[in-house]
């Protein structure tokens, strides 16, 4: 007992602390009003950087005809100057110009499936139970760990974070709990219940397909223990024994079109519409789910990756979802443990720090043994299924089933180095990695592709993301180079120092608000606003293909060793994630198998040996002064 009382007191906790014990109302608002508001950047210093990323990725003859139509579009009183003036009175009139329409172009009237196709997963590190009464452990303690966070929410007294020595918006912390996103027949809309007269008090809980409304708070206000969670979610597991015939979950895997009209017929049956209203108002849910066959170690984080997609299809975890949650943690029989979040109300990195949060406090050691005082039973969430329903349900299960057979995942864990590595090089660990990225996809294709990193605007209020273009006139000019024989390898590393500072150089343009991608969106958007006849640079070949992201990729860095995944973006595209921890990567890439020309495990292959080639040339060749 002592060596473990020794133990737990050494390891140095990294829980988030809160910066007061009580609440501090008005401090999330302070914080706000301090940001600055979104720039909209010069035209001219776009349209020049538009053409500069255009370079690598079409031909000198589209980018000549690309060239001429940027010229009519610049032109002193033209289209451009006209658009730009109205979006400038656009940003004097909005909290943030941009936050509304990114909002509703890419997630709200995005009409593909949730899944796979938008909600990213994120793959936990296994966990060491191996029956129901671990998992049931487990989940009991992850529980009391979000509502910890929560109450840091609730009280404002959430630590602010920083990026490059500036503040940032704290606002998708506030929209991550108790929230849910709702279909609708051209626009989906989101809902929150986290604030208001009565907040939600209650989590969904889901076990073989079976969905129950679990109440997380005491009588007093105070959260349940650890131990109370347990009991209520063991009633759960004895009452949910069965695996409910209609997998009801699945209708939210559909195409939202089709899940819209769906949905409307659903709810008007008045126990169906209370059983939805309570699945949306909660402030999460937890899918205890069945183990999935056993499979070998080398692709156990690819299958874990999967499941926490997609679930693994109709006949697997699917139906033990609710994708229009949030958020939804999963925790499996046999240990497999993660997440899937729906996207509309935040990006990756707040849930990442709740995700750290949770899993450090689920490594507390447990002290106390709360009284038992009975609770009531979980309320089982009933839902009378029509014959039009199931319908829905079966029509909705043979997509999902088409979508689960055409998602290829790799989940590569390269354990060669980590970001010290590129560190002690002086080089930043992330433009190391996409550069690595750049010549893994060259290698495989002899091509560049246009590429998207997501950087993130939270220096503003109400910021979100913008695109990193990892593709530039340095990385080709390196990724040409790297395997011709006829160059000196001082010649090569020099190439590679010099991309990897472009990298970074785009990186610090795009996380201060001058990228390119959202401004041209929002010159488009507000084209189609004030009805101008759409410009003919947004009609250009160029354009298509500078927005056809054949790599989507993003950072999301944890203190857990955990790895976030997405789908790929375009039919014939991949998917790449990372979390670069001190002295190794975890990388989840995805790609489509429909798509002959795509292949997660290959890009893979070429990618560790991008990164190895790149750590030798470094070493190969001291450096010089560029
Ligand atoms: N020499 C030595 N060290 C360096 C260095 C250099 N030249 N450049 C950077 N570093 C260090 C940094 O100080 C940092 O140190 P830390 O580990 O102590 O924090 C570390 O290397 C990482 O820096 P870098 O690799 O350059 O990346 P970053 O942390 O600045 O992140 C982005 C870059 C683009 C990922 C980040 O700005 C961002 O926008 N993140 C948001 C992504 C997002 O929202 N994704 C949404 C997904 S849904």
């Amino acid at each position: 007992m002592l060596a473990f009382l020794a133990r737990s007191m050494a390891r140095p906790s990294s829980l988030v602390k809160p910066v007061a014990l009580r609440k501090l109302p008005g401090r999330y608002l302070a914080h706000q009003e301090g940001l600055p508001a979104l720039p909209v950047p010069p035209l001219q210093q776009t349209l020049d950087r538009y053409l500069l990323a255009l370079q690598p990725i079409i031909s000198e003859e589209e980018l000549s005809h690309t060239k001429q139509l940027v010229e009519e579009f610049r032109k002193p009183g033209g289209v451009g100057e006209r658009l730009q003036k109205s979006l400038e009175r656009r940003a004097r009139k909005h909290e943030n110009w941009l936050s509304e329409w990114w909002l509703k172009t890419a997630y709200l009237e995005y009409r593909l499936p949730v899944v796979v196709h938008s909600s990213p997963g994120v793959v936990l590190p296994k966990q060491d139970f191996l029956d129901r009464q671990g998992q049931l452990r487990f989940a009991a303690k992850l529980i009391e760990g979000v509502l910890d966070f929560k109450t840091m929410i609730d009280n404002e007294t959430l630590p602010v974070e920083y990026l490059g020595g500036k503040p940032l918006c704290m606002n998708q912390y506030y929209q991550i709990l108790a929230s849910c996103r709702i279909p609708g027949p051209k626009r989906d809309s989101v809902v929150n219940y986290a604030k208001g007269k009565k907040p939600s008090t209650h989590i969904t809980v889901v076990h073989n397909f079976q969905f129950f409304e679990l109440d997380v708070y005491s009588s007093d206000g105070s959260p349940l223990t650890t131990d109370q969670i347990f009991i209520q979610l063991e009633k759960i597991w004895n009452t949910s024994l069965q695996t409910n015939k209609e997998p009801i979950g699945i209708l939210t895997t559909n195409h939202r079109n089709s899940w819209a009209k769906a949905y409307n017929n659903l709810i008007k049956d008045k126990t169906n519409k209370e059983s939805v209203r309570s699945i949306e108002k909660s402030i999460f849910t937890v899918c205890l789910d069945a183990p999935m066959p056993r499979v070998s170690d080398d692709i156990y984080k690819s299958r874990v990756a999967a499941q926490m997609l997609h679930g693994g299809g109709s006949r697997w975890n699917s139906g033990n979802r609710w994708f229009d949650k949030t958020l939804q943690f999963i925790i499996a029989e046999d240990g497999s443990c993660g997440l899937v979040y729906e996207h509309a109300p935040s990006e990756g990195p707040p849930l990442i720090a709740l995700v750290d949060h949770v899993v450090e406090y689920t490594k507390k050691p447990e002290m106390v043994r709360s009284p038992m005082v009975p609770l009531p039973m979980p309320k089982k969430l009933r839902f009378n299924i029509t014959p039009e329903i199931k319908n829905d349900i079966e029509k909705a299960k043979q997509n999902l089933n088409i979508m689960v057979q055409d998602l290829d995942v790799k989940v590569l864990v390269f354990h060669h180095f980590g970001k010290n590595f590129p560190k002690s090089e002086k080089i930043s660990p992330d433009a190391f990695i996409q550069i690595a990225l750049q010549l893994a996809y060259h290698r495989m294709y002899g091509q560049v592709c246009a590429t998207y990193e997501s950087a993130s605007l939270r220096m503003f209020r109400l910021g979100r993301t913008d695109t990193i273009r990892s593709a530039s006139i340095d990385s080709t000019a390196f990724v040409a180079t790297v395997d011709d024989s006829g160059k000196q390898d001082q010649e090569k590393a020099e190439l590679l120092r010099r991309a990897t500072q472009a990298h970074r150089a785009y990186t610090d343009l795009a996380i201060s608000g001058k990228a390119i991608d959202r401004h041209l969106l929002g010159l488009k958007l507000q084209a189609i606003e004030d009805l101008v006849s759409m410009p003919e640079l947004f009609m250009d070949t160029a354009f298509a293909v500078a927005m056809h992201f054949n790599l989507s990729t993003s950072q999301v860095p944890a203190k857990t060793d955990c790895v976030m995944c997405f789908g790929p973006v375009v039919p014939d595209g991949y998917g790449v994630c990372y979390n670069p921890m001190a002295e190794h990567i975890n990388f989840a890439i995805s790609a489509f198998n429909s798509c002959a020309e795509t292949n997660a495990a290959q890009l893979a292959h070429y990618l560790e040996k991008a990164l190895l080639d790149m750590r030798l040339l470094l070493q190969s060749s001291p450096r010089s002064k560029l």
